[in-house]
């Protein structure tokens, strides 16, 4: 999820390059660098923190300087602690280079290259794609050709800039599976990841697709795609500047629930051995024998991200057999938890900075393991863990947490499912089944989200209601737990999740003809029929119903039901993650029609780094 940018044309490079970066500060603020070609040779400069710290370093820099060929990059860190020797541009003989994504073989093609004589300076998977395209320009390559081989060799997501001090006329570009656009005028051209980056030069751009490579330079765009030159259309982008920097979403809030399709593969990637059904945890050092002592798993967390361990509590006791208990951090640290050197003490927070997080980590801290599943590298949770599984979110600016959320789901599965496979107690057949369902995963959402329209309609139905209530069995629990914070937290709706067995013993005295009531279903032969009837109880007291399942066409629960929303179902692991995306919908447009300050809600912080 970083932020890149490139210039070739007749204003300042090194102006154009870092005006770009600050309009991309949210994809990535750990680190940042500008590489620029000017007399004669590629000048890098690079720091660490936010842009402020790179333009302090810069401070008269662009004096003088007009014209020229410049690349830029904000680093979201994934491989390699956030650093001025990890921050892009990376640079190897001729070349400088910029990475948006994740190169899943660096290692053996670093240790490749080293036999070579490479010297590396960074602990980046970025460093070997710049030693490549240098190797593959010295050997008398034409650039272009020189990217493709680059490319050739590398496995994951990408999107790359680079320049080369002997061609400095031109950008060469490879995108797959990470955003590129190239915009146009006449005297100039622009690369970068977001189209707001450069929309205040040109409203005109080529929108790169996975598996292209560009050469660009001012007045010509080479793409060629699969070996075939290819063209893209011009598209004029009319969109304002704020509505730009979010991605053309209104808010950040629905850019990031839209973008979980894209980070749960992100989280995932990289981590499947297919061919064997196992899991590759690089952050994770646990040995066989470490995982076969543990004798209890301890989650703690805030929030959204407590409502991921109670589902993680699921994955880790059907998948590994081993005893898992949740509790809230801001609990945790203050009773007096037994904890033993063959417990497992894993906490889960996006920020890796929550205060009562950090606290109940610190509790567990030198008595037994520590993991963390965290979303932000180097942050302090993920620099004090034994162990850590990064998701691969990126930044999360909305307060409202939803991406972070499915890609903690993600880690915590790949989780159980690693120590489970560890232990033996996960047959060959069934790992299979989960790490397959797990690629299909990114398609259920994409379908989940296309509920979109019918969910507007349903929130213009029940926005003006004063409460509701949000049942769900098994890991719809939690689910349902975690679909009425979304709408306390953005509509200030008083919203309460219950588990529907519960609903008798007390609850089911708030139902009226006002109450909407949003019932999670996942289809399971064990708990479907159950639910079913928690929800005749509902609508014989004349309950609003509103269904959120992967159960497709069943009659009765259309009867009971106001709406019902369906969704694919994918397996009973994943089925969870799918339900979550129409209630983070719901309780969006809930907020919009109330007219709520949804990305930056009352009375809240993205980060609690207080008690
Ligand atoms: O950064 P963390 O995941 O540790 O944050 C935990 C909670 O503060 C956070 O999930 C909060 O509940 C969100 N606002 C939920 O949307």
């Amino acid at each position: 999820m970083c932020g890149i940018v490139g210039y070739i044309g007749d204003n300042s490079a090194l102006d154009v390059v870092v005006s770009g970066l600050e309009k991309l500060e949210y994809r990535g603020y750990d680190s940042a660098g500008v590489a620029i070609y000017e007399d004669g040779g590629i000048h890098v400069y690079r720091a660490l923190g936010k842009l402020a710290e790179l333009k302090k370093q810069l401070k008269g820099e662009s004096k003088g300087k007009s014209g020229g060929i410049g690349i830029g990059h904000t680093r979201w860190a994934t491989h390699g602690k956030p650093s001025e020797n990890n921050a892009h541009p990376h640079t190897a003989g001729r070349v400088s280079l910029i990475h948006n994504g994740i190169v899943e073989n660096y290692i053996e093609l670093r240790d490749e290259l080293k036999a070579e004589g490479c010297q590396f300076s960074s602990e980046t998977d970025t460093e070997i794609a710049a030693h490549l395209l240098n190797k593959y320009l010295e050997e008398g390559n034409e650039p272009f050709e020189a990217i493709r081989m680059t490319c050739d060799r590398l496995r994951g997501s990408y999107a790359f800039l680079a320049i080369d001090s002997q061609h400095p006329d031109r950008i060469l570009v490879a995108k797959n599976a990470t955003p590129i656009v190239v915009g146009i005028s006449d005297t100039e051209v622009f690369v970068a990841s977001d189209i707001p980056a450069v929309l205040g030069h040109t409203r005109d751009f080529l929108i790169l697709e996975d598996g292209d490579f560009a050469e660009v330079k001012i007045g010509s765009v080479r793409i060629e795609n699969n070996g075939e030159p290819v063209e893209r259309p011009v598209e004029h982008i009319t969109w304002d500047p704020v509505t730009a920097q979010k991605g053309g979403y209104k808010h950040y809030m629905l850019k990031e629930i839209h973008e979980q399709p894209m980070v749960i593969g992100e989280t995932f990637r990289g981590r499947l051995n297919i061919e064997e059904a196992r899991i590759h945890l690089g952050d994770v050092s646990l040995t066989q024998d470490d995982i076969q002592r543990i004798d209890r798993i301890v989650l703690a967390a805030c929030g959204t991200a407590w409502h991921s361990c109670l589902v993680a509590k699921f994955y880790i006791e059907m998948l590994t057999g081993i005893p898992c208990e949740v509790d809230y951090a801001s609990e945790f640290r203050y009773r007096t938890p037994v904890i033993t050197e063959n417990s497992l003490m894993a906490v889960v927070s996006q920020s890796g900075e929550t205060a009562d997080t950090l606290a109940a980590l610190e509790v567990a801290s030198g008595k037994c393991h520590t993991l963390a599943i965290c979303n932000v590298l180097g942050s302090s949770i993920a620099r004090k863990v034994d162990h850590c599984i990064f998701t691969q979110a990126g930044p999360e600016i909305s307060v409202a947490s939803t991406k972070a959320f499915t890609t903690q789901l993600v880690g915590s599965l790949l989780l159980a499912l690693h120590i489970g496979e560890q232990r033996g107690e996960v047959p060959l057949e069934k790992r299979s089944k989960i790490i397959s369902d797990l690629v299909h995963l990114p398609s259920a959402i994409e379908a989940a989200l296309e509920s979109e329209e019918q969910i507007k309609q349903i929130a213009k139905k029940f926005h003006s209601a004063q409460d509701f209530l949000y049942l769900g069995r098994g890991t719809c629990y939690p689910i349902a737990l975690e679909g009425a914070l979304k709408l306390k937290e953005i509509s200030y709706i008083h919203a309460e999740g219950y588990p529907a067995g519960e609903m008798k013993h007390g609850p089911i005295a708030l139902i009226d003809e006002k109450m909407p009531v949003v019932v999670v279903l996942q289809k399971s032969d064990l708990l479907f029929e159950k639910s079913l009837s928690n929800l005749r109880e509902v609508h014989s007291r004349e309950g609003r119903i509103i269904a959120i399942t992967d159960i497709q066409g069943h009659q009765e629960l259309h009867d009971l039901c106001d709406d019902v929303v369906e969704l694919p179902y994918l397996s009973e692991e994943l089925s969870p993650l799918v339900l979550t995306v129409p209630l983070q919908l719901l309780a969006y447009y809930v907020a919009v029609l109330n007219g709520t300050d949804v990305d930056l809600p009352r009375n809240l912080a993205k980060s609690v780094t207080v008690e």
